[in-house]
């Protein structure tokens, strides 16, 4: 192509009203013209002057269009003697050829990639009945977060702005601490609290701290479905343990051979909602001591207990420093928050500091300053002792509609703790293809079937979550979901 082409190229590829300004335009389709060697290496452009004239531009846009062309290494330019194209080709044999089977193979994720992502959970949707674990953000008290925020960005020191010190602002890892002394009898000095962008993250700087790549993981059979996401796109091998009333029961050929690590729910299994009974905890734990397995307890909502009181941690009961306790503010405050802690035994500190600011580089100690102050301004207490009551004449309201709608013959389970519950359906139900049909229907519900690595043992049942939905929502939103699993379960027994 010689110079006088160009022009006319460019002309004609030129979109005069489009609003992406003209500089960028001539750019880019420069750039194109090089990389395709329709302007071959060695071609000497045309003057801007010439240029802009035959495109009837400004002459300032084509020496803008040059001097970027040159700085990105397009062209090259020497004073007096003019533009030229560069070579900037790869040279013959410079690169290793594939074979060529290989070559016409397209590029795609991996295979660990592609195995997340069949299997995620995670849904277009995060808000509206009946979402599991979302808490009623609408109630979050927002004005006095502001206050509190506007008034320490007034005095925005330079440490409060840059990357955090390992584990996070020491003021919040005091406070979390106290709080969890109290609240969840979790044994833990100040130093031992990790912040951490909630419980994915701290699951994930777990796995890579402690664990290698094919070690074994224990599950609950189910379990929440972004833990287990986690843990085997970390490349552990997971090992779904069974659960029954008194929490995780392993077998005796589970015990055969430990594993590594085991993650648990004990305060409120997850998704199915039975607490962990003492005589399964001291056991787990003294398994855990005799081979070395480290145990993370996942205490995601149990400051949300109706009636009953909560129960201490797991990790309270742990004299072998083999626990490593994981919570999250995201239910207590706002999920988007992303603010979770983690507490791990003493003499692992120094490395957990170290590798969670090596591998994330955290931050946002601006926002875990304003989060220190709510705690110590005593609104964080009072913000969940008030949702507590409002979730509970939820939680209420939905077992209601649901008895008054079927009676007895559908069970609730999981009810006394958290932000959802359990509906249960019977065996022969497809749980999956009714929360489908619901979600058609503009109501969000997670099947049970989705948390099982062993799907054809899956209880069959759907996920509720009540906390996030006004009160005056609930019936009429039930009403809805109740008419297409009534439709599903009749076509059912029909056939
Ligand atoms: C059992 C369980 N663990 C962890 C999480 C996520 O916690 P975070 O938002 O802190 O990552 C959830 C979210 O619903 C959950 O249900």
């Amino acid at each position: 192509m010689d110079t006088i082409i160009l022009a006319d190229w460019l002309s004609a590829r030129l979109d005069r009203s489009a609003a992406e300004p003209m500089y960028r335009q001539v750019l880019e389709l420069m750039q194109q013209a090089i990389l395709t060697g329709q302007l071959a290496p060695g071609t000497k452009l045309p003057s801007s002057r010439t240029l802009a004239i035959d495109l009837g531009i400004a002459r300032n846009t084509v020496l803008h269009v040059y001097d970027q062309l040159t700085a990105e290494g397009y062209v090259t330019s020497t004073t007096g003697s003019g533009t030229y194209v560069a070579d900037t080709a790869p040279r013959e044999g410079a690169v290793a050829k594939a074979r060529p089977e290989e070559a016409k193979k397209p590029c795609t994720i991996s295979r660990r990639g592609e195995r997340l992502i069949a299997q995620a959970g995670v849904s277009p949707k995060q808000w509206g009945a009946f979402m599991p674990g979302v808490p009623d953000v609408a109630e979050f008290p927002s004005r006095t977060w502001s206050r509190l925020q506007a008034r320490l960005w007034k005095r925005a020191s330079p440490d409060l702005l840059t990357y955090a010190p390992g584990g996070g602002y020491r003021p919040l890892r005091r406070a979390l601490s106290d709080y969890l002394r109290v609240a969840r009898s979790v044994k833990c000095q100040p130093d031992q609290i990790i912040i951490t962008t909630g419980i994915h993250q701290s699951i994930d700087l777990a796995v890579r701290l402690l664990t290698d790549f094919g070690d074994r993981a224990w599950v609950e059979e189910p379990c929440y479905w972004g833990a287990r996401s986690v843990l085997q796109s970390s490349g552990l091998t997971l090992v779904p343990v069974p659960v029954d009333e008194e929490g995780l029961n392993p077998t005796e050929r589970d015990m055969a051979t430990p594993p590594r690590l085991a993650l648990v729910t004990p305060s409120h299994q997850y998704p199915l909602g039975m607490v962990m009974t003492l005589a399964r905890r001291r056991a787990l734990l003294e398994f855990a001591r005799q081979h070395k397995v480290w145990i993370i307890e996942d205490d995601y909502d149990s400051e949300f207990r109706y009636g009953s009181r909560p129960l201490s941690s797991l990790q309270g009961l742990d004299d072998a420093g083999q626990v490593i306790y994981v919570g999250s503010l995201g239910k207590m405050l706002y999920p988007g928050l992303r603010m979770g802690y983690m507490v791990v035994p003493e003499n692992l500190v120094d490395s957990f500091r170290t590798g969670v600011a090596e591998l994330y580089r955290e931050g946002q100690l601006m926002q875990q300053a304003v989060l220190t102050e709510f705690i110590l301004d005593g609104h964080l207490t009072s913000h969940v002792r008030r949702m507590r009551g409002l979730y509970g004449e939820r939680r209420e309201l939905l077992i209601n509609a649901i008895r008054a709608r079927f009676g007895d013959s559908l069970a609730v389970r999981g009810d006394e703790a958290g932000l959802h519950f359990v509906l249960e359906l019977p065996q022969y139900a497809d749980d999956s293809a009714i929360a489908a049909d619901a979600l058609a229907a503009g109501v969000v519900t997670r099947p049970l079937v989705n948390y099982y690595m062993n799907r054809d043992e899956a209880l069959r049942g759907l996920m509720l979550g009540y906390a996030c939905v006004p009160n005056g929502e609930i019936a009429p939103n039930f009403a809805r979901l109740a008419a297409i699993i009534e439709r599903a379960l009749t076509s059912l027994e029909i056939a």
